[in-house]
């Protein structure tokens, strides 16, 4: 084979197989590829994807129609090796080709311009009626705060399914930004400012996302998660976590974990409400805060949404997570407090309990 030929056929197995794993990622994206803006979950993600097709599309034509003058430019004008052979008609200089590749191109920007400005502030502006989420990002964790329900978390939004959330995002410290990609796009978490972002899932289900700045040492572990819920069970949610922890009583299971979250430092950043209000743990907001443990329990991941990692049990991380925090996230603003593994054990008994 001629090595011009060579080369042809091999770049072409080369774009021939990059074409094909791109579809294969696409096609494949499920369970354990999360993070995809192509499996939208509710109305906004959709109005991306939509949009996203829209310009695909038109891209792809702009590119067959090019290709194909290109092409037939090639095949018809080719040096034939006759001695004939005439010139093609040159058109250097034609003003009316010129006007009319200006022209085209800046109309197919114009109308593509449209709906992406529009999409641009219809997925950021609430509507008035939609429930307010506050999302609070920390190095390295989201705080979830709902104002209506006086509900405060961290890590797990939960949020009734079918129902407009408006998430008022700003950060404590740097920046930050909230994607869930089945919900909507990315936007930024401002220290100081207000940012919004239209949430919505259409059906009950579970969402991942990442903060999508980059952030300090461990924002690839700054995860979290939108669990969309029935209306019922948002109600009952918010109704648990407005419920109290129970204060252990000397000799209850959770006792000795409870004192070890009292006189270890534990207490100096982490709010707990106990029934009993005078023994209840409130940091001010105004304070460096931890995630709030009075329901530690009722989420099933924590440090950011980033344990337990998989194939790993609840507690086992929890174990290694109390034993020394910034080993298991690097830069963790929880310290490791030397505490004795029979410390650690007493505080998972009790945080456990916390449901
Ligand atoms: Cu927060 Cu990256």
């Amino acid at each position: 084979m001629a090595p011009i030929r060579r080369r042809l056929t091999r770049l072409t197995a080369l774009v021939g197989s990059s074409l094909l794993l791109t579809a294969c990622a696409i096609l494949d994206a499920g369970e354990d590829q999360p993070l995809t803006t192509f499996e939208p979950a509710g109305p906004f993600a959709e109005q991306i994807d939509s949009l996203f097709w829209l310009v695909f599309w038109i891209a792809t034509g702009v590119f067959v129609l090019v290709m194909a003058g290109l092409v037939i430019i090639v095949v018809f004008f080719r040096d034939k090796g006759k001695d004939d052979q005439k010139e093609p008609k040159q058109l250097h200089g034609s003003p009316k080709l010129e006007v009319l590749w200006t022209v085209i191109p800046a109309l197919i920007l114009a109308g593509i311009a449209v709906p992406t400005v529009s999409s641009i502030f219809e997925l950021t502006e609430c509507s008035p009626d939609a429930m307010e989420v506050e999302v609070i990002g920390h190095q390295w964790w989201f705080e979830f705060h709902y104002p209506e329900q006086d509900v405060d978390t961290a890590n797990v939004m939960v949020i009734p399914a079918g129902e407009e959330i408006c998430a008022v995002m700003t950060s404590d410290d740097v920046l930050h930004n909230f994607w869930v990609p089945a919900l909507n796009g990315k936007r930024y978490l401002v220290p100081g400012q207000t940012t919004t972002l239209r949430l919505e899932a259409s059906e009950p289900g579970e969402f991942w996302g990442h903060c999508a700045e980059f952030c300090g040492l461990s924002h690839s572990l700054m995860r979290t998660r939108v669990e969309a819920v029935s209306q019922a069970d948002f109600d009952q949610w918010v109704a648990d976590q407005l419920a109290p922890a129970t204060l252990p009583a000397e000799g209850d299971p959770g006792y000795e974990g409870y004192e070890v979250f009292l006189n270890k430092a534990c207490i100096q950043c982490h709010t707990v409400r106990f029934d009993d209000a005078e023994a209840s743990n409130i940091v001010p907001p105004e304070e460096f805060n931890g995630p709030d443990l009075t329901h530690f329990a009722s989420r099933d991941v924590f440090a950011g949404a980033s344990l337990p990692e998989e194939g790993e049990s609840h507690d086992e991380a929890l174990k290694r997570w109390l034993a020394n925090p910034p080993e298991v996230k690097p830069g963790s603003l929880m310290p490791p407090l030397g505490l004795t593994e029979a410390e650690i054990d007493a505080l998972i008994v009790w945080l456990d309990g916390n449901e």
